[in-house]
């Protein structure tokens, strides 16, 4: 079980959101919910972690209203939403009962935006259950749902009351998820500082196994984030630096069907955003390099896995942050010096776009010309 209750590097973060501020507690799993729920909360849980965790969460699962949901991005989509609303009314929910959502980013995503517009709003608390719930996508308030093949297109801004985070959930978790989560990782600290970037990569080959050291990762780049999404909670100027492998990431997730995690994708993304800097002459190339070799250990495991070249490009002009001919890109003068701007999609662009793609494994990249 989690020793780190009583460690005061991992207590409670609070977090100032306009509708208030709301809670990360550092704890054992499932605490507050293993002795079941009231009649007044309904349980909203990833399919696999209730089968998974089926003995401790017995008495939960035991619960009057649970509505057990598969992790995919199909889950999500605003088609499933009628179902999930059904299920709710029929087991009696009112304005003043509480939704408990256990899971990764996708079972957060469907509860937060039942949250935000079921009844015209009730509260949620969150059990974040991956590495990439646990350490980004908890805090900072929003709700992304799909609409048929377009993704995280719907959503609000819709904080839960309370986040309680163990990685004693973390064993059961597939190596790939694990990676996706820690893409996120990567991402806060390169945005954070040289020192952020260079503490990770000191520890990154032991976070896989070390949990304690996991809780403190998770921790900081939630402080990172913290930061940024209390200066701008609404997306609109600060916190957009944290779509920093995002636009890429995005394109390569479209264009490869979701074949590559989200996490995957977004370290794939700040790579690029990285060679596009070197190549726009805003890093050199030892920085470049630096990152590279950290980056790239991330996503090994997905390099193999080809990137259809015209998918990139038409999933890249789609980008909802785009104006215009203008691409929106999120790019760095170093770790700690990370900014968004507007760039032509012209010709010398598409060309240093292909030329990263192009030097990814010989069939990481298809269609290129
Ligand atoms: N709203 C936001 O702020 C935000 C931010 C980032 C990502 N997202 C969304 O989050 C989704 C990705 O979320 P994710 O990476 O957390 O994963 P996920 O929810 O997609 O889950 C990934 C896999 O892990 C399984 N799983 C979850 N917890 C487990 C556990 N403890 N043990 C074993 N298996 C477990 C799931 O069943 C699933 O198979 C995407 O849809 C993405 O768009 C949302």
């Amino acid at each position: 079980m989690n020793t780190l209750l009583n460690d005061p590097h991992h207590g409670d973060l609070v977090i100032q959101s306009k509708t208030g501020p709301y809670t990360v507690r550092f704890g054992s799993a499932f605490a507050g919910i293993e002795g079941g729920l009231s009649p007044r909360e309904h349980l909203i849980i990833d399919a696999r972690v209730a089968q998974l965790y089926a003995t401790p969460l017995r008495a939960a699962l035991a619960g009057p209203s649970v509505l057990r949901i598969p992790a995919t991005e199909g889950h999500k989509s605003l088609e499933q939403f009628p179902a999930y609303v059904t299920h709710l009314l029929e087991h009696g929910v009112r304005r003043d009962h509480m939704l408990v959502a256990v899971g990764g980013g996708i079972i957060q995503d469907i509860v937060c935006f039942l949250a935000a517009t079921l009844l015209r709003g009730l509260p949620w608390r969150f059990y974040p259950t991956t590495v990439l719930a646990q350490a980004d996508s908890c805090i900072g308030s929003k709700s992304s749902v799909n609409v048929g093949c377009f993704k995280n297109q719907i959503g609000t801004f819709t904080p839960p009351r309370d986040i309680l985070i163990s990685t004693d959930v973390l064993d059961t978790l597939e190596v790939d998820d694990v990676c996706s989560g820690l893409g996120e990782v990567i991402k806060v600290h390169v945005i954070s500082s040289w020192s952020d970037v260079r503490a990770l990569a000191r520890d990154y080959p032991r976070l896989q196994h070390d949990r304690a050291l996991l809780t403190t990762y998770i921790r900081r780049s939630l402080e990172i984030k913290k930061l940024r999404i209390e200066a701008d909670e609404f997306d609109r100027g600060e916190r957009l630096v944290l779509n920093y492998g995002h636009t890429f990431g995005h394109a390569i997730e479209s264009a490869t069907s979701y074949a590559i995690p989200h996490g995957i994708a977004v370290t794939i993304g700040m790579d690029f955003a990285n060679f596009v800097s070197w190549r726009f002459g805003l890093i050199p190339a030892d920085v470049y390099s630096e990152l590279h070799a950290q980056v790239a250990a991330n996503y090994a495991a997905f390099q193999s896995v080809p990137i259809p070249v015209d998918g990139f490009f038409s999933a890249l002009a789609r980008d909802k942050k785009n104006l215009e001919q203008q691409i929106s890109l999120v790019l760095l003068r170093a770790p700690g010096q990370v900014f968004l701007d507007r760039y032509p999609n012209d010709q010398r662009f598409q060309d240093i776009c292909r030329e990263f793609l192009a030097a990814l494994p010989a069939s990481a990249a298809s269609g290129a010309s």
